[in-house]
């Protein structure tokens, strides 16, 4: 086998680039992976892949979707991913954190659609969750 960075020959030493394993998939992660929705201010929607344990957050931002910040990276602490929860799945959620709850009071347009996207972690009956980028974040 050779390293395809190096070039040189590595035996059958199992390459160990950090990048590698995050990509691995199951053929059954791959067949039950949700679907998020996520439709932009223009208009534009993106069905994206959502990995089970990912958050609606970093979805977004692993595909370069415009919209979401995530400026502290997902610690609940800038309410830069704030998103609109389609209306026919603001019951299907888990209910918000405390913390998510008060983050939410100084974001400008928030409303009982809103969620910290960073906040809501993809599990199986999420598939379908259409959610709704904001303008901006500020
Ligand atoms: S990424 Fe900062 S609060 Fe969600």
């Amino acid at each position: 086998m050779v390293d395809p960075l190096t070039g040189r020959s590595v035996g059958n030493v199992m390459l160990a680039h950090p990048w590698a394993f995050e990509t691995i998939r199951t053929q059954h992660e791959i067949q039950t992976m949700p679907a998020i929705h996520y439709i932009l201010h223009d208009g534009t929607e993106h069905a994206l892949d959502a990995p089970l344990g990912d958050s609606v957050m970093i979805i977004a931002k692993d595909n370069d979707l415009q919209g979401i910040l995530a400026e502290c990276g997902g610690a609940c602490s800038c309410a830069t991913c704030h998103v609109h929860i389609d209306p026919s799945w603001i019951d299907r959620l888990p209910p918000k954190e405390d913390l998510e709850e008060e983050m939410l009071e100084f974001v400008e347009g928030a409303d009982e659609t809103s969620r910290l996207s960073c906040q809501l972690k993809i599990t199986e009956d999420m598939d379908g969750l259409i959610v709704h980028v904001p303008e901006n974040q500020y």
